[in-house]
């Protein structure tokens, strides 16, 4: 009985949900209906048994029409959904099925016109289902860009009037195609528009269906409520970031939410919004080929996933501008997307040695004696970082003398060391000095670049030094602002690099000292499930105007944006050397113009676990230089959770330590001298792999290659491998297997189906894609080479200054055909455009029948003296009876149990041609 009244009701809904021609007129109509769509979805309404079409055969096909968490029967019915409460579920994700779906024949848009363009498809959609969200569009144009072989476009958006789009500087291509590797349909013409991108296995021949939305949930197209949902092929989905949980994702009827926010991490909390934005996934597919999709919207948003699989994005602005990337390798997929939002930048040399930091060293004194000491141990370092209390009050372009001493001095002194020095700046700008004592805000004020509140006023807020106003990044003006302070700040404190903190924007008080206004941006009808529920927690206001528009869609760019004109102050500052700055808040691009960290984490195993997800996803999100705090930000650490972190660490990136002030020091020297030694050691170890982790960068730069990498990159046939986040390879050659627990002797690692080398002692270990019992004594990290490979290594010193005049060293790592290949990029390591001037070496090695050669194959870079000074074979089939360097026989070691062979005190000048054969 009740059954039958409400699908009476249900029917009644959906026919005043369908929209009549009049109610059109609103939006200066510049197209109209066709009678015939308007007969056939009252047709299709009238004629349909509600009861078949709430009949989903599975509930993991329930599509959830209720996304608020207050789901009833009323609310679901008045939307036109189904209403079928599956016992204790309710209605929101990480919840289940949802109690109220989408009906099998929720229309939506249906499709007017279908016609080919100049660079693909172009369709025409109407709204022929009203959702309940208000200011729908009527007319949708759905273009699809065919924009390389391997990479089509999909914009979806209103036609009748332009919405915000995300200022990011995408290619503009002008010509489609013509080898395309994908085929995009889009059918339901005069019925619900759906939309499919497909493409063949390459190894196969099969069709991969890549993005297919036909009967996942509707497309919905608001003005603050858009969805756009999509089948996928497999449930191995990675990305879409930045979040804490598995690096792959449970798509169990779970959530990801994107909003920017100033976020320490909360344990186990895999649902918050943190401090970046990446709208972006990666499928592995069932076959091993994979695909990549990036949704270029800033809005805050929400993404559904669920098992069947399926997922839904939920965004509350813009438009649907979508990336589809073809792979089929996860390689590939990477290198076409950050041709998209640009290849990462390419680092100087010093900036992959050790970085250190604290907040609460108080004095430039006692930073310098911290820099002493870690020298002192032998602990090699490059750079020496100063948090806050360098500064006036916490004002950014200041230096505290008073309280911190002679900062100028201090860098002189790290500079003597051969060092390099970076320090903090935050976004806001302290706003109530007064007026002419502080330029940073007189300056910023008569250039009229902060941000304004819904009124017109200037927005102001709080961070550390007090009341701020924060500069507004869009606007092309800051840029000139921003290098003005920072070439000044430079000419007194001559820092090497920048970090830009407290960006996601941070600030002390919600929204603003007047808190925010009661409007449908600070408020919209529906909020993504942010942490607290609320846009302007923790930050300004969504209302609050900026020169590309209202923070309500540019919020979540406040970090890329700033970056981005850090990185043009720094190239006028730095005149010649590349700019490094490191930023807590990003956005899709923000790699191509600096690095990141990770954010507030504390001094736990579960969040030294944690940094290897972060650092594999941003490897994704097109920003390798990445790291963490090392031994924790937050809490007191250990001497040994210091030491394990130290190790793994020492394989970051962004190789960083740096603690909060309450928390005792942690240098590596600050603990017991095996410690130490420990560091050392494995200091020493990052330090002779750099000129190898240096063309990773390299190749990262010029080719969109990801640098550290989760294991299945290279082992994407190997499902075993899809879930491993425990463990990272060093690009294609180098496995990192590192101890995440307490009292942890051995460790237990995944040894893919490969021949690999022990780097130690070069014993070989036959992978056979099993978990294999490693020993990690205290001071060890695992580490293992990948046969077949060259790895161009240097021998290590106190600082990257003295290592990279040090003579290098091949290490060879021979497969079962006893062949071996490798690569070096060398440069100067830090002029901005040694690669477009051609100012770099570059050399191949490669081993074939028992014989090295190495050849330089670009010689642009001729000023420095590059010296092979050994070289280490590992898997030789025997000790040869004689080795010869050029012709010339050379003395060489060999350890029969490890079947290792050395050749040491070599001198060989690398801008020639070297042959070295053994028999
Ligand atoms: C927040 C940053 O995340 C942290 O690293 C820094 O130490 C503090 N701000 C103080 O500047």
């Amino acid at each position: 009985m009740e059954k039958a009244f409400w699908t009476v009701i249900l029917l009644i809904l959906c026919k005043v949900g369908t929209l009549k021609g009049d109610v059109l007129s609103e939006y200066g109509r510049k197209k109209s209906y066709s009678t015939d769509h308007e007969l056939f979805v009252k047709e299709m309404q009238i004629k349909t048994n509600f009861d078949d079409l709430c009949a989903v055969p599975s509930d993991d096909l329930r599509f959830n029409c209720l996304q608020g968490d207050n789901a009833s029967k009323e609310t679901c019915l008045e939307r036109g959904c189904c209403w079928n409460p599956i016992g204790n579920y309710g209605s929101g994700a990480s919840a289940g099925p949802p109690s109220c779906y989408y009906p099998t024949n929720y229309v939506g848009y249906t499709v007017s016109e279908v016609k080919n363009s100049s660079m693909g498809i172009s369709a025409e959609l109407i709204l022929s289902t009203k959702s309940y969200y208000p200011d729908e569009s009527v007319f949708l144009f759905a273009d699809v860009l065919y924009e390389t072989d391997s990479r089509v476009r999909l914009r979806i958006g209103d036609s009748n009037r332009s919405r915000y789009e995300v200022p990011l500087n995408v290619p503009n291509v002008k010509t489609p195609a013509l080898n395309r590797k994908y085929d995009v349909r889009i059918s339901g013409f005069g019925q619900r528009f759906s939309l499919t991108v497909s493409a063949k296995s390459p190894s196969s021949n099969n069709t991969r269906v890549l993005i297919n939305s036909t009967g996942a949930a509707p497309l919905i197209f608001s003005d603050q409520f858009i969805q756009f949902s999509t089948f996928l092929p497999s449930q191995y989905l990675y990305g879409l970031g930045q979040y804490r949980g598995p690096l792959l994702h449970n798509i169990n009827w779970t959530r990801r939410t994107i909003w920017n926010r100033d976020q320490f991490v909360p344990v186990g909390n895999v649902g918050a919004n943190l401090y970046g934005s990446h709208p972006f996934y990666l499928v592995m597919e069932e076959d091993g080929n994979a695909h990549g999709v990036f949704l270029l919207n800033s809005n805050a948003m929400d993404i559904d996933l669920q098992p069947t699989p399926a997922l839904a994005w939920r965004t509350i602005g813009g438009i649907i501008d979508m990336y589809v990337f073809i792979g089929p390798t996860p390689a590939d997929v990477i290198r076409q997307y950050t041709d998209v939002i640009g290849h990462p930048f390419m680092p100087p040399y010093w900036s992959l040695g050790y970085h250190q930091s604290r907040w609460g060293y108080k004095t430039a004194n006692r930073t310098l004696e911290v820099v002493d000491r870690v020298r002192a141990a032998g602990i090699p370092q490059d750079v020496q970082w100063n948090d806050l209390e360098y500064s006036d009050g916490q004002k950014d372009f200041t230096t505290g003398y008073n309280v911190f001493g002679d900062q100028p001095a201090l860098v002189a002194e790290i500079h003597k060391r051969q060092m390099r020095y970076i320090m903090i700046t935050d976004c806001g700008i302290s706003s109530n000095q007064p007026a002419g004592k502080y330029p940073p805000y007189d300056i910023g004020f008569e250039m009229d670049i902060f941000i304004k509140n819904y009124t017109g006023d200037l927005l102001v807020g709080k961070c550390w030094p007090g009341e701020t106003v924060w500069p507004d990044f869009t606007n092309p003006k800051t840029t000139d602002y921003w290098s003005q302070m920072i070439q000044n700040y430079h000419s007194k404190v001559p820092f090497d690099g920048i970090w830009i903190d407290m960006n996601e924007m941070s600030n002390f008080v919600d929204g603003s000292v007047h808190g925010c206004t009661d409007n449908k941006y600070d408020h919209p009808l529906y909020m993504p499930h942010v942490t607290n529920g609320s846009l302007y927690r923790k930050s300004i206001c969504p209302s609050a105007r900026q020169y590309l528009g209202l923070n309500y869609n540019v919020h979540s760019l406040y970090g890329y944006t700033e970056t981005k004109a850090t990185y043009t102050a720094l190239q006028k500052t730095l005149t010649g050397k590349r700019p490094f700055i490191i930023s807590r808040s990003t956005f899709a691009g923000s790699g191509h113009y600096g690095g990141n960290w990770n954010g507030d984490n504390h001094a736990t195993y579960v969040d030294m676990h944690s940094s290897i997800i972060d650092i594999l996803n941003a490897n994704m999100f097109g920003i390798p230089m990445m790291g963490a705090c090392v031994c924790g930000f937050l809490e007191d650490t250990t001497e040994q959770l210091c030491q394990r972190w130290t190790q793994l660490g020492s394989f970051y990136p962004f190789y960083w330590n740096h603690n909060e002030r309450w928390y005792i020091p942690q240098d590596p020297a600050a603990f017991s001298e095996e410690m130490a030694k420990s560091s050392r050691k494995v200091h020493l170890i990052r330090y002779s792999f750099l000129p190898y982790f240096y063309t990773l960068f390299y190749d990262s730069h010029v080719n969109g290659d990801i640098v550290v990498r989760p294991l299945f990159f290279e082992y994407p046939n190997d499902k075993n491998t899809f879930s491993i986040d425990k463990q990272f390879m060093w690009g294609p050659c180098l496995l990192v297997t590192p101890v995440l627990e307490e009292d942890q002797q051995q460790v237990s690692g995944y040894v893919p189906k490969d021949v690999w080398y022990d780097f130690y002692t070069g014993q070989k270990i036959n992978g056979n894609g099993t978990y294999q019992t490693l020993d990690a004594p205290l001071d060890k990290i695992n580490l293992h080479i990948r046969a077949g490979c060259i790895i161009p290594m240097q021998n290590p010193a106190l600082n990257t200054v003295k290592s990279r005049k040090n003579r290098f060293r091949l290490l060879v790592a021979l497969n079962s055909a006893l062949e071996a290949s490798g690569n070096l990029m060398w440069d100067d390591g830090e002029s901005i455009d040694s690669i477009e001037k051609g100012v770099i070496n570059r050399l191949d090695f490669v081993v074939q029948k028992r014989t090295l050669v190495v050849s330089m194959t670009e010689s642009g870079y001729k000023t420095e003296r590059m010296t092979l000074g050994s070289v280490d074979i590992f898997g030789m089939d025997g000790k040869p009876s004689t080795v010869l360097m050029n012709g010339h026989r050379v003395k060489f070691s060999y350890d029969s149990t490890n079947k290792v062979l050395q050749i040491t005190g070599i001198a060989e000048n690398l801008f020639r041609d070297l042959v070295v054969n053994w028999k």
